[in-house]
């Protein structure tokens, strides 16, 4: 893979944001010069083989999921964490019979587990996570909740690497290029402690009869705006290096996803990046390891473009409503911002007034969690939780 080297980054105590970089070619041999990096094939397996990718679904075409899985680069383990109907339309024993398929024919090795199992509800009791539980016991439903199940399952795995990918892909293969480019910034990371986010080259919408290749989706541009501005009050200078508020694509070292906090459902990501500003900017945070090693945030533009589910008009509002508010209750915001997102809200017709915008839920890092008890729990309670080995 060709890659461009970050020609600008902006540093905020000990987190560094690179800007956006572009893949030249998707197949390179090891080069190095001061504006590019050619990354070989070996390079790229030697950090496959050390990543696990999660894959959170909720109620999507299988055919889909199926497609998805059938694009996970080899090397990788995979955590599907479904959260998809149970009973009399049973979809997550579909789900299943996908990824068994999936297994039999290819030995690709995947482990799915169903977030609604009580099994991880007990474990996540006495590993004293309790955050992630309803009132009944049960894991709550949400993607990131589902995220933190993965989790907790990759930590386990032993790998050094985990990354997310959706379920509601309509290209199998840009889920190839994904996992690559997440290995790739990796590799050009500088310290244990990094996140690698995607941005879309364009996001295709049908408009009239014709495609018409979007740059941003609505709620990303909005969600940049207002991350951009939270950290410009506080340097005093305008910028716009954060271009991924809302990567749903994203991987991280597994030393980074130990100690990130995440916020519920689908302020997940913007969240990520307030909560590392929050916590390693203007924190004094306990996790010194980090704090000394640094935090490089990479931000990488895909070659495919995405095109995925469109679930209309109330997901998108959901999903700005999640991000403005991880935003607007962050300890960074001031009152300027606090308006601009009011107004924002109420110009889209979203709120009415500032005491509807509610606070996000935090879940805190799963370093927080007594670990062994909760696999012990987990292998003893758990009811959907199904490892497919390479051995079959
Ligand atoms: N396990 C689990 N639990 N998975 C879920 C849940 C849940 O409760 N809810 C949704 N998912 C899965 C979906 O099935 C899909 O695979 C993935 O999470 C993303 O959810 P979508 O509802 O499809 O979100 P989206 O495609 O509109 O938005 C995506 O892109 C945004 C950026 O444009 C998401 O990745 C967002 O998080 C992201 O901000």
């Amino acid at each position: 893979m060709l890659i461009e080297l970050p020609k600008h980054a902006e540093i905020f105590g000990c987190v560094k944001i690179h800007e956006i970089q572009k893949i030249l070619k998707f197949e390179s041999e090891t080069f190095e010069s001061p504006l590019l990096r050619g990354i070989s094939r070996n390079e790229l397996d030697e950090v496959l083989n050390r990543t696990v990718v999660i894959i959170p679904v909720k109620n999507e075409k299988l055919h889909l999921l199926d497609g998805v899985l059938r694009s996970i680069p080899s090397g990788c383990e995979v955590i599907v964490v479904s959260n998809s109907q149970r009973g009399e339309n049973d979809i997550f024993r579909m789900e299943k019979d996908i990824v068994h398929n999936f297994h039999r024919v290819t030995r690709h090795p995947v482990t799915i587990v169903h977030q609604k199992d009580p099994g991880l509800g007990v474990a996540f009791k006495e590993a004293n996570y309790e955050e992630i539980l309803d009132n009944s016991g049960f894991v709550r439903d949400g993607k990131a909740e589902g995220m933190v199940v993965g989790l907790t399952l990759a930590k386990n795995m032993g790998r050094d690497y985990v990354c997310f990918v959706d379920a509601d892909n309509y290209i199998p293969c840009s889920v190839n290029e994904y996992v690559k480019l997440y290995a790739a910034g990796f590799i050009l990371s500088q310290t244990p402690y990094s996140m690698i986010r995607l941005h879309w080259r364009y996001k295709p919408k049908v408009m009239e009869d014709r495609l018409y290749f979007k740059k941003w989706g609505r709620v990303s541009e909005i969600t940049n705006k207002y991350l951009n501005m939270l950290v410009s009050v506080h340097t005093g200078f305008e910028t716009n290096i954060i271009k991924t508020g809302n990567a749903g694509e994203h991987g991280m070292t597994m030393k980074l996803a130990e100690i990130m906090a995440h916020s519920t459902g689908y302020s997940v990501e913007p969240y990520q990046l307030v909560y590392l500003l929050e916590e390693f900017w203007k924190g004094d945070s306990k996790y010194k390891e980090a704090t000394n090693s640094g935090i490089e945030v990479y931000q990488i533009e895909t070659l495919n473009p995405h095109v995925h589910e469109d679930k209309g008009d109330e997901h998108i509002k959901e999903m700005l409503l999640g991000s403005l508010s991880t935003i607007y209750h962050s300890k960074l915001a001031n009152e300027t911002i606090r308006k601009e997102i009011m107004n924002e809200l109420k110009k889209n017709e979203m709120i009415k007034k500032e005491k509807e915008l509610k606070k996000n839920r935090i879940l805190p890092p799963i370093a927080e969690m007594d670990m062994k008890k909760f696999i012990e729990v987990l292998l003893n309670h758990a009811e959907t939780l199904t490892t497919y080995s390479q051995e079959i």
